[in-house]
């Protein structure tokens, strides 16, 4: 194990923000972006997302529908940290994108708005993220507007994401007698008073000890004494800290306060530093590989395609997960089996990209990529040269549709652009059970890529297509003998397809048609990703 290696691990962290639309995840993004130095004024979210319009949109369609369709990758140090903020799209529809972003990450952290509670992309998120069993941080937002009680708040959270909680920050006040936080391990107050620049810049909390007679002159008797309450009660009804159960993800702990005003912002990023977890060892075709190995292994989770139409270069998004990165260092790329030269890679610091010289286990590099790399694709050095990494999953879709194609001639570049899409890791291609259909059904994780699709095929192929959307919501990937597709196709409320690895998977109307249906069929599984 060599030292610096080590040490340059522990130094690092990798995380994504995941909520639902709306819940305050490009101002919580911002404002960790500030306090970590990277930028020194935020902006007003909405001045930001016009600039950002003006800037980084690609696609003539992020610009007609005003937002941002692909997720990218931020880099900036804290403290003595090189932190890795892995952003997942932002709009209302997400992607495949979003589930695979997760797998580059090591922790989450989970942002709730305090007045509308789990919300269901949370949740899906939440899954995702259970389903690897990495750390979930939660940060209540919005406190400075007045939101649901902060009990019923952890009490959500086992009712509908089934996780115990332990707040190690309890809001004082909410809406505008939020006043501060009341951080339990230190046994501190961090109190927070007016601020002229509207959360635009940085703010000092006036930090008290709890016993300080003090406190209860700044907060009036009342609020003193409902916050003296409510510690001795998250002391005998909250679950004890506990980082072994954090870091196992059994325990989420609970942050509160405002992004926007920016109470409770840096309390959270130094406990998120401290208990977040550095990069560990991942499963890889050949057993557990160490972050700290002299092996310098990475795999490509993200694939961001024509940022300049008149060009086809794509940018390929790769996540380090052991030994060095060094600027132009030969790698194996394990699916072509033949050495590749990595020379331009980069890293994006604030809105600022940057040419890196080295990374290490835990940051993500973007490569410029000439159409040599797939989602998934393994990069190796100095180690087996097939290795791989199954971390990659192949999620339900949620929606479905038939592709017509307008011309028929143009049927070769039809199925040569979904099968470049695909690859991308944008949309899913299926094959009907039924041979008399011929037309192809596509499946993707968020509608809004069907408009993406039918944009890049007519862009780029050349391919106009009618999309006939199907009345299916989920997917199931089918295991088990004695399986007949006719059976399955018969009925009205599923259809049976094949995957572009011709493994059978049933598309289902509803939930209900599949509680059904596992009932009729004890002796099959149906898995909700690609096996
Ligand atoms: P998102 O990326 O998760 O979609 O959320 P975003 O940060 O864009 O925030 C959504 C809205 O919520 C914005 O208001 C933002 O100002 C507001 N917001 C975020 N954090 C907080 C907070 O801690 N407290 C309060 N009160 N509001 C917050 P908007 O009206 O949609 O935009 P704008 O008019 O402020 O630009």
């Amino acid at each position: 194990m060599s030292q610096p290696l080590s040490k340059e691990v522990a130094r690092r962290r990798a995380f994504a923000i995941i909520s639902h639309p709306d819940a305050g995840k490009t101002t919580l993004t911002e404002k960790l972006l500030l306090y970590g130095g990277a930028i020194h004024q935020a902006g007003s979210v909405k001045a930001r997302r016009a600039a950002r319009h003006a800037t980084s949109d690609w696609m003539e369609l992020e610009k007609k529908r005003g937002i941002s369709v692909t997720s990218s990758v931020l880099q900036f140090n804290y403290r003595d940290m090189e932190i890795n903020l892995l952003d997942t799209p932002g709009h209302k529809d997400f992607s495949e994108d979003t589930y695979r972003t997760l797998a580059a990450a090591d922790s989450a952290v989970m942002l709730i708005d305090c007045a509308k509670g789990v919300e269901p992309q949370t949740r899906k998120l939440f899954e995702v993220c259970r389903l690897r069993g990495i750390p979930i941080f939660t940060f209540i937002n919005k406190m400075d507007r007045h939101g649901q009680d902060p009990l019923d708040l952890l009490a959500e959270l086992e009712e509908v994401l089934g996780i115990r909680s332990c707040p190690i920050n309890w809001p004082v006040g909410m809406g505008k007698d939020f006043r501060g936080v009341y951080d339990r391990l230190t046994q501190t107050m961090a109190l927070f008073g007016a601020d002229d620049s509207h959360g635009e810049a940085a703010i000092e909390a006036h930090k008290l000890s709890v016993d300080d007679p003090e406190l209860a002159k700044m907060l009036g008797a009342r609020a003193h004494e409902e916050l003296m309450e409510g510690i001795e009660l998250l002391d005998v009804a909250g679950d004890e800290f506990d980082l072994e159960r954090i870091r196992a993800g059994e325990l989420t702990p609970v942050f509160f306060g405002s992004a926007l005003t920016n109470f409770g912002v840096q309390l959270f990023l130094d406990h998120f530093v401290d208990m977040a977890p550095n990069p560990a060892g991942r499963v890889s075709n050949h057993g557990e590989i160490e972050p700290d190995s002299e092996t310098f292994s990475g795999f490509v989770f993200k694939i961001q395609a024509n940022m300049n139409p008149a060009h086809r270069d794509r940018i390929a998004f790769m996540r380090i997960c052991s030994g060095k990165f060094e600027r132009g260092m030969s790698v194996h790329h394990s699916r072509l089996g033949r050495q590749i030269n990595l020379a331009d890679a980069h890293q994006f610091m604030a809105q600022e990209r940057k040419h890196i010289t080295e990374a290490y286990a835990g940051d993500i590099v973007r490569l410029y990529d000439t159409g040599l790399f797939r989602i998934g694709d393994c990069l190796v050095n100095n180690g087996p040269n097939d290795l791989t990494y199954k971390e990659l999953r192949t999620f339900s879709p949620e929606h479905f549709a038939k592709v017509q194609v307008k011309k028929v001639l143009r049927r070769k570049q039809l199925d040569k652009g979904l099968l470049h899409l695909s690859q991308e890791g944008a949309i899913q291609v299926f094959r009907p059970y039924f041979a008399g259909m011929v037309e192809p059904i596509i499946g993707a994780v968020g509608v809004l890529q069907f408009d993406v699709l039918k944009y890049r095929l007519a862009a780029e192929y050349k391919v106009d297509v009618e999309l006939h959307t199907m009345p299916f919501s989920c997917a199931r990937w089918i295991q088990g003998e004695d399986f007949d597709p006719a059976a399955f196709t018969r009925r009205e409320s599923t259809t049976c397809v094949y995957d572009q690895y011709d493994r059978p998977v049933l598309l289902l109307r509803n939930e209900w048609a599949l509680q059904w249906i596992k009932q009729d069929n004890e002796n099959l599984e149906f898995l909700a990703y690609a096996p």
